[in-house]
């Protein structure tokens, strides 16, 4: 029994690889808010671990044989199921039972080739049927007669010979029936008739060799509003057939691409007549010959294709008839035969006269000789023109060429790529209502005078850029202050520094390209004004002399003013110094492309814009560091900075701040690996920039700040010591007086009933008859006054010393007689001042008072006693007077003096 437990174990651990295998293949779906992509897996089972509640399951891509019914039971509630691009042969009617929400089928690209009347037999919520290139051949009976919802179907490239998909009618809210690339040779009505009920938008045939149209085969079908015969080789004859079987139908959009059409005539779309054709597509046919009235018939066509044909001739009834038509494309429609001019394609003049409702009309890329005085007359609602690459001749625009456009709302007119030398005075003065003219990729070379654009009242944009060259004056652009956008890249610009400025009436610019033009002297009130100007292109000139420093008269500022700039481009100017200001005053500057200078070192917060760059392009400069005086406000809320190619340094100094801004980023910085590598040093050479290792820059982190302290602390001391050295004296005085005061030595103030004396009076023994002479008297005068006078009050026997320490602690208050005999006098000197400044630290700053008799300068004071004025309370400093008249005056000072409480307030 024993035995039987790890056999169990092994067995168990044998099959785990397996459950593993078969969990792990079918794991890989990615399922997202009901949907389930298990498409490029090679699965060849449906997965049965799915989210019961999908509704999309994307099969596309595997290796799937068939789609066993059983397998979907869970996934009931699919609406979408694609089993596109696998090996399905076979299809369960069963599988659509288990799916009754299903809506889309594709089983596009698979090898299904029978279809029974079972086979969709449950799909009856189906509204797109995808079967496009499987093998199915032939279609028996009604598979689709279940469809009652099935709004396209798509059956194209299969094999199927004839359009008939059941012997009933079916498929009553079929909009698009989709049967190109089959092999359909006849259209008959008894192979459309299971359509009766049907509107169809589309009826898609291209592609098929159809040879023939039986008679009534588009009125079998219930409605038919577009039909696609694109790419079938009905020539002229069968065309005409096709037309009068449309006859009478509802038919609104017909596509006759590249059906071999070579020409047209007045009987080729009669057939047509009786519909409300509003598009033709006749493109791509080789359209050689177009007979006059030949479209007489489509009053009603707004659109009409005509691209991509070669069309000899344009008379003036060619075009006759098409009086509803809003979009006429004519490109490459009139190319030329042979190199002979001869064989140049004719367009005569009143060509376009029918055409009254006109509002777009592309003649790009053609070979039309030039423009006659009266090619456009008629089109009076035009508002687009074409005319890119249109001419073989145009060198020069006179103020007659687009006379015919004179009663045409004109809004664009393209003229690119005509090889125009020359405007002259006047040439658009017909065009008031023009917005957009494009003058690109010419030839013109001339000076601009201002008359060339003459009576453009309403222009929004020129488009000047790739032209020969350009010279300005300042009145280029006076006539046109409506201008919004002016471009004038690579025109080998000159005079662009003619006082006043050129751009100076184009008060209305927002866009201006200066690009590509060498362009090195300019003035720094070129662009002044121009303040709703959002975008600067100045790349690819040779502006680096104007932001020296050496420049003469200093750097050229000349985007000052520019308040609403948002985009500017500098690069490639060779640029390798930035005044530290000049972006200062743009206030609206998102971005900035500096890419492709000479820049390396840049001023500390050049970049410190008003408001926060989103873009900032420095690509191929000499930047070797990156730190964050110069870059941290502009890095602070930018989505995308390109510095790649540059010769970063790779030290601590120079980029670890970089690193670490990397590493934490949301900033868009694409090929960081592989672009962004260090030059130096050379153990670093070529080394990814991210992969720098910063963490040994950490440990200088606690240096400087131990720099930072060494050198604080240096600095206070040396204030400290200099503060000693003057004011000492005050500080360690006052530090003695806080100390006592703080440790508890209690202001003393006692009573005075409880000293003995007034005042205790030190004075040199030679002063003793001022003494005796002047402070007696006070004595006898108040009762209550008593001072201790050492001569009169010691004890007799008792030691001096002694009796000097008691007698001061007995007194309230200690006067200093001072005078040159008291700073000479030994003891005064040692002791009794000392004793007096102790009692006066102990108890209070206005115990001691001292008396004046001769003036003593401070530092004698200081030096031979270590008193200074400054110790005391003002009042506590007596002096005595000259003059006779103040002793009274004195006294009184000393009465208040001796009367004041102790205290420091
Ligand atoms: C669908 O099923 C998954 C798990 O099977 C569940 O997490 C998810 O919330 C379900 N979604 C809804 C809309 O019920
Ligand atoms: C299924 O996946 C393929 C390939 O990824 C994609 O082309 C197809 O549109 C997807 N089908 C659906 C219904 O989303
Ligand atoms: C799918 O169904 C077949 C039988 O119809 C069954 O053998 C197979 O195990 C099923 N596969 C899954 C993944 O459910
Ligand atoms: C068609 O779909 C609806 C829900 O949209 C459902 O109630 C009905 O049963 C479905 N019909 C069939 C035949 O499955
Ligand atoms: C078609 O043109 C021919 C001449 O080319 C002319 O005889 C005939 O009357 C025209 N038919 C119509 C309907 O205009
Ligand atoms: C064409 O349109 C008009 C009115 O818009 C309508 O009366 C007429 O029946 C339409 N003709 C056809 C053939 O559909
Ligand atoms: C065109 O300019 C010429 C002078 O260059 C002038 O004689 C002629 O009248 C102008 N034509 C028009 C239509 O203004
Ligand atoms: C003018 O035509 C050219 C060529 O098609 C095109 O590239 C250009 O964008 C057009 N210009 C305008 C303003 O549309």
């Amino acid at each position: 029994m024993r035995q039987v437990l790890p056999y169990r174990i092994y067995f168990l651990w044998g099959l785990l690889p397996f459950c593993i295998l078969c969990s792990s293949s079918t794991n890989k779906c990615t399922v997202r808010h009901e949907v389930a992509d298990c498409s490029h897996l090679k699965l060849t089972q449906v997965p049965d671990d799915l989210p019961t509640n999908i509704t999309v399951l994307n099969l596309t891509h595997n290796q799937l044989r068939r789609l066993p019914s059983a397998n979907f039971t869970r996934y009931s509630r699919l609406t979408i199921l694609d089993g596109g691009f696998n090996t399905i042969s076979k299809l369960e009617p069963e599988l659509c039972q288990n799916l009754p929400l299903l809506k889309v089928l594709n089983l596009q690209h698979n090898e299904l080739s029978h279809l029974s009347d079972k086979t969709f037999m449950f799909c009856m919520n189906l509204t797109e049927l995808h079967l496009m290139s499987n093998s199915i051949q032939k279609i028996q009976n009604n598979p689709f007669k279940n469809q009652k919802n099935l709004i396209k179907l798509d059956l194209s490239h299969n094999g199927l010979s004839s359009t008939k998909l059941g012997t009933q009618v079916q498929l009553e809210n079929l909009q698009e029936l989709l049967l190109s690339n089959n092999k359909i040779h006849v259209v008959r009505s008894e192979e459309l008739d299971f359509l009766a009920n049907s509107s169809l938008k589309k009826l898609e045939l291209s592609s098929n060799q159809i040879k023939e149209f039986s008679p009534g085969c588009f009125h079998a079908i219930g409605k038919l509003f577009g039909l696609f015969l694109n790419n079938i080789p009905l020539g002229p004859s069968l065309t005409e057939k096709l037309c009068l079987e449309l006859s009478s139908t509802c038919i609104q959009n017909l596509s006759l691409s590249n059906i071999q059409l070579y020409t047209t005539s007045n009987m080729t779309f009669a057939g047509l007549k009786q519909t409300n054709l509003t598009a033709l597509d006749l493109s791509h046919n080789n359209l050689n010959v177009i007979g006059n009235d030949s479209f007489a018939w489509l009053p009603h066509l707004e659109y009409f294709f005509l691209e991509y044909n070669n069309i000899q001739h344009l008379s003036s009834r060619s075009l006759h008839g098409l009086f509803g038509v809003r979009y006429l494309n004519l490109k490459q429609s009139f190319t030329k035969q042979s190199i002979s001019l001869a064989s140049l394609p004719k367009i005569d003049d009143f060509s376009f006269q029918w055409l009254k409702r006109l509002e777009y009309l592309n003649m790009e890329d053609n070979d039309i000789p030039g423009i006659k005085s009266n090619m456009f007359t008629g089109l009076i609602n035009l508002q687009y023109l074409s005319l890119s690459n249109s001419f073989t001749s145009l060198r020069t625009l006179t103020n007659e060429t687009f006379l015919s456009l004179a009663h045409s709302p004109l809004l664009l007119l393209n003229l690119t790529k005509n090889k125009i030398s020359k405007i002259e005075s006047g040439a658009f003065s017909w065009l008031g209502q023009l917005k957009v003219l494009d003058l690109g990729l010419n030839e013109i070379g001339q000076e601009l005078t201002g008359q060339e654009w003459r009576g453009l009242d309403n222009i929004f944009e020129i488009y000047l850029s790739y032209n020969k060259y350009i010279q300005l004056t300042s009145n280029s652009f006076a006539s046109v202050p409506s201008l919004q956008r002016l471009m004038l890249r690579r025109v080998a610009l000159k005079n662009v520094d003619s006082s006043p400025s050129p751009f100076h009436p184009l008060r209305n610019l927002t866009i201006l390209d200066l690009s590509n033009n060498n362009i090195a002297n300019i003035n720094d009130d070129m662009l002044e004004g121009l303040e709703k100007l959002e975008i600067l292109d100045l790349q690819h000139n040779n502006l680096a002399r104007l932001w020296k420093h050496a420049n003469p008269g200093g750097p050229v500022c000349f985007l000052k003013g520019l308040s609403h700039l948002h985009i500017l481009n500098l690069e490639s100017n060779g640029f390798d110094e930035i005044p530290a200001e000049v972006f200062k005053d743009l206030f609206e500057l998102k971005s900035i492309d500096l890419g492709l200078n000479n820049l390396n070192v840049l001023p500390p917060s050049v970049f410190d814009t008003p408001v926060s760059l989103k873009s900032l392009s420095l690509q191929k400069n000499l930047i070797t560091s990156v730190e964050k005086n110069v870059f941290g406000p502009a890095f602070k809320n930018l989505s995308n900075l390109d510095m790649s190619f540059n010769p970063f340094d790779c030290t601590c100094e120079s980029i670890a701040w970089f690193v670490n801004w990397i590493n934490e980023t949301h900033t868009n910085i694409s090929e960081l690996s592989s672009h962004y590598l260090c030059n130096t040093p050379p153990q670093y050479h070529g080394f990814p920039v991210m992969l720098f290792d910063t963490s040994p820059c950490k440990d200088s982190a606690p240096f400087e700040l131990l720099f930072m302290i060494n050198t604080s602390i240096l600095w206070m001391f040396i204030f400290m010591v200099l503060l000693i050295h003057f004011e000492g004296w005050r500080i360690s005085f006052y530090w003695n007086v806080s100390v006592h005061r703080v440790l508890g030595f209690k202001e003393i103030d006692r009573q005075p009933e409880q000293f003995e004396y007034a005042a205790y009076i030190i004075h040199a023994h030679k002063d003793r008859d001022w003494v005796w002479e002047h402070l007696s008297p006070m004595e006898e005068k108040d009762q209550s006054l008593k001072f201790c006078l050492e001569e009169r009050d010691f004890e007799a026997g008792v030691l001096e010393l002694e009796a000097i320490v008691n007698s001061i602690k007995r007194s309230r208050k200690i006067i200093f007689v001072v005078t040159h005999h008291l700073l000479k006098d030994p003891l005064c000197k040692r002791f009794k001042v000392h004793h007096a400044v102790q009692q006066a630290i102990e108890q209070n700053l206005d115990s001691i008072i001292l008396i004046f008799l001769e003036d003593i300068p401070d530092y004698k004071l200081n030096h031979a006693l270590c008193l200074r004025r400054g110790m005391f309370k003002s009042h506590c400093i007596l002096n005595w007077p000259v003059q006779k008249e103040r002793i009274n005056a004195f006294h009184h000072k000393l009465q208040v003096a001796l009367g004041s409480r102790n205290s420091v307030h």
